[in-house]
């Protein structure tokens, strides 16, 4: 391609976009709307004007609530409810004024009306009482009569983050009731965790700021989870201050069982000075399963401090009776 057709080329192409804008132009109702889309809580006041700067043979709003009778000696009309309830109304400013064939064009003020939710409620789907760690389950939230629904955003929670997003397709402009679920598979950090679903309504620039949003009570979560110990063995030297500790977080709590004991005991720690060395297994178990440790005790590093200290008295004994 050369320079020439380049040219040609751009020349072209500005007097396609020239035309085109010019025929928009034709096209375009004379008149302007301010602002140029509303959005109403339903039950709330709204208004908009609609002016001109051509002459024109009369002009007026057309709603089925607020209509402007057509007037002739005006450039700016008003289209005012004070209590706007109607879910879909659709207000047109109208101009007696020859565009074409037409005496008349009208242009349309897009409204939206909202409306946050009566209740947003949280539920567990087909259960009650504690979760089994690893498991599923489902959980549900019921917004109710909220509009419009394709304006809305069910956000789930777990504590202050964010699991999950669900937003509707649906583009009825009368409030709906929905229902979301989701899946769930808990764990043992989830103990305690508090879910909650929330309806988030975001209108767009012209809507409120911040978007509105209710948000359901917390939902607690009650995870039940069998003992898992952090190490299955533990190597002790026999001490007056250590302790075998076989304690492991469970729930509902662990009981505990010690293999090679000379006598039974169902505490989960035990004294090493109390043991003489070997190898003792503790199980600590509750209703979802069991898990063991193996606590290899030893007593070196005891022994040679004992001979060293007692060879220590002995000489001093010797030493004292030579003297
Ligand atoms: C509509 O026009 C009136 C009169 O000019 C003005 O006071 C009012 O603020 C305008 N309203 C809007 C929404 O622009
Ligand atoms: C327009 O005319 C009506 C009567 O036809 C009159 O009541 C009104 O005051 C006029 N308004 C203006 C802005 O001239
Ligand atoms: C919940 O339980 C009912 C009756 O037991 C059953 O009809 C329904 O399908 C279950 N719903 C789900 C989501 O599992
Ligand atoms: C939403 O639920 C309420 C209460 O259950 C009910 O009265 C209402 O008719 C429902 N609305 C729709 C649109 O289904
Ligand atoms: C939300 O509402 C605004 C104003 O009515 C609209 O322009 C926008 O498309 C809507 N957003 C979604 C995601 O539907
Ligand atoms: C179990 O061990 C603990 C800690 O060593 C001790 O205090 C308790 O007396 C022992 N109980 C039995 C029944 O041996
Ligand atoms: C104790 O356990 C250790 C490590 O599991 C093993 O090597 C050792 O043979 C065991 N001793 C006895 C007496 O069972």
């Amino acid at each position: 391609m050369n320079m020439l057709q380049l040219f040609f080329g751009f020349v072209y192409l500005s007097a396609v976009s020239q035309l085109v804008s010019l025929t928009g132009a034709q096209a375009e109702c004379p008149v302007q709307l301010n602002p140029q889309r509303v959005v109403v809580r339903y039950g709330g006041s709204v208004a908009a004007n609609c002016s001109t700067s051509v002459p024109h043979k009369g002009m007026g709003w057309e709603a089925s609530e607020g209509a402007v009778p057509m007037t002739k000696n005006q450039s700016l009309i008003t289209w005012r409810v004070p209590e706007l309830t109607e879910w879909d109304i659709k207000p047109f400013c109208y101009i007696n004024y020859k565009i074409g064939n037409e005496d008349q064009c009208k242009e349309e003020l897009p409204v939206t009306v909202y409306k946050t939710p009566d209740s947003v409620s949280i539920s567990t789907v087909n259960h009650s009482g504690p979760m089994m760690e690893g498991e599923l389950y489902e959980l549900q939230c019921d917004v109710h009569n909220v509009a419009p629904v394709q304006n809305l955003t069910v956000n789930w929670y777990k504590g202050q983050t964010l699991l999950d997003q669900t937003t509707f397709t649906d583009t009825s402009e009368t409030p709906v009731n929905e229902t979301v679920r989701l899946l769930i598979r808990p764990d043992r950090a989830d103990e305690g965790a508090q879910y909650r679903g929330e309806a988030e309504l975001d209108l767009g620039a012209e809507g409120p700021q911040p978007h509105p949003t209710i948000s359901s009570n917390p939902l607690n979560v009650e995870v039940y989870y069998k003992p898992q110990h952090s190490s299955s063995t533990e190597t002790i030297i026999k001490d007056d201050k250590v302790m075998l500790d076989c304690t492991v977080k469970a729930k509902p709590a662990a009981t505990y069982t010690w293999d090679h004991l000379k006598e039974k005991n169902s505490s989960s720690v035990l004294k090493s000075s109390a043991l003489s060395s070997g190898n003792y297994t503790c199980t600590a178990t509750n209703a979802l399963g069991k898990d063991s440790k193996v606590f290899i005790v030893k007593s070196t590093g005891i022994r040679p401090t004992f001979w060293t200290v007692l060879t220590f008295f002995q000489l001093s004994v010797a030493l004292i009776t030579i003297m």
